[in-house]
């Protein structure tokens, strides 16, 4: 084992640079030379890459972002990309490849292992959605989660002084993850997620009922991903290079017709990007630096095809395949212990 590649796919996330830190540092302990590859899997399709020693991933600890840069590429969208991708890493003389990313990039990363072309590559699961399977979290999610806690602390006093209903809302795409931990930890009147579809009628009583015992004015988190039945909002018809629709406007629906159905006055707050930007918290560093020594350890015992994933309170593998073969989703109980503080 001499040379291996890392990239990073997908969103960006905080923690990001901690994994490539984490990486780079246990690769130099065993004499590895570790090549950046730029932007996700269009750096291995295009060959964009830069060397990756210890003096470039001195300060990154705390840096949020990606230092080497990210993409929504997904080379199984073009035959031809796949074949570059297979012949760049054999150029690159790589011996392993690891792979920092959601579902879209070790859902690549898998199909590269399972084709058996001789790609030897090993995984990390980062997502601000927390909705990948085999792990108990992902990288990323905690930061997410204590910035939304912290803009709903703040909309309560703005909500309060002007005795309004703010909707706010966040990311996650089909998974209800930081509605619900962002909903619960910032005392939520009402949390809406995509696992359960929204019941106008009851999120407008309990609204009423709280103005009437005499709190005037309500915090309802929903989901990007929640669904009026089978309709999912979408402000158009886009979809993103990997070729997922693009999700936003529940929260601006929402606020119109809570104002008409309550005649309390509503404003919605989207947090978008806010979400994934900045610093990783503490907690985020420390799972993936681990995460990132983990990587590397599977590649040093040449156990390709898995993933580095946090089970209780411990860093161990699971096969890359149970990350992507099916979503994690916020389950009913967890749903029924929010509901207890609705109102
Ligand atoms: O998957 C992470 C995520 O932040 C989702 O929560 C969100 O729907 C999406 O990415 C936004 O993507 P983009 O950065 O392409 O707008």
């Amino acid at each position: 084992m001499e040379r291996i590649g890392i990239l990073t796919g997908g969103g960006d996330c905080p923690g990001l640079n901690a994994v490539i830190r984490g990486v780079v540092r246990k690769a130099a302990e065993n004499n590895i030379k570790v090549i950046g590859i730029k932007n996700g899997w269009k750096g291995l399709v295009n060959i964009d890459t830069m060397d990756l020693d210890l003096d470039k991933v001195e300060d990154i600890l705390s840096k949020g972002g990606t230092i080497l840069g990210t993409s929504r590429t997904n080379p199984y969208k073009k035959p031809e990309d796949v074949g570059k991708v297979i012949e760049n890493y054999n150029k690159l003389k790589l011996d392993a490849l690891v792979a920092i990313g959601g579902e879209d990039t070790l859902g690549v990363a898998n199909k590269l292992f399972k084709e058996n072309k001789g790609i030897n590559v090993v995984g990390c699961p980062k997502t601000i959605d927390n909705d990948l399977s085999g792990t108990d979290c992902t990288f990323g999610f905690d930061t997410a989660i204590n910035i939304v806690t912290e803009a709903i602390d703040r909309l309560h006093t703005t909500a309060e002084s002007h005795h309004r209903v703010m909707v706010v809302e966040v990311m996650g795409r089909h998974a209800g993850w930081i509605a619900l931990h962002s909903g619960i930890a910032g005392s939520a009147d009402y949390i809406l997620i995509p696992e359960v579809p929204i019941k106008f009628d009851e999120l407008c009583d309990v609204l009423k009922k709280q103005h009437k015992r005499g709190k005037l004015y309500s915090i309802v988190v929903a989901a990007e991903g929640a669904q009026f039945g089978k309709d999912m909002v979408t402000k158009d018809q886009k979809l993103d290079a990997f070729g997922h629709v693009i999700l936003g406007g529940i929260g601006e629906r929402l606020a119109e017709m809570i104002e008409k159905n309550t005649g309390y006055e509503t404003r919605s707050v989207v947090l978008g990007h806010l979400q994934r930007g900045g610093s990783p918290s503490a907690f985020d560093r420390v799972v993936a630096t681990k995460f990132g020594v983990k990587a590397m350890e599977l590649v040093l015992s040449k156990k390709f095809g898995y993933m580095a994933s946090l089970q209780g309170t411990e860093v161990k593998d699971v096969p890359i395949e149970v990350a992507v073969g099916t979503l994690k989703t916020v389950d009913v109980r967890s749903y029924d212990l929010a509901k207890t503080f609705f109102g």
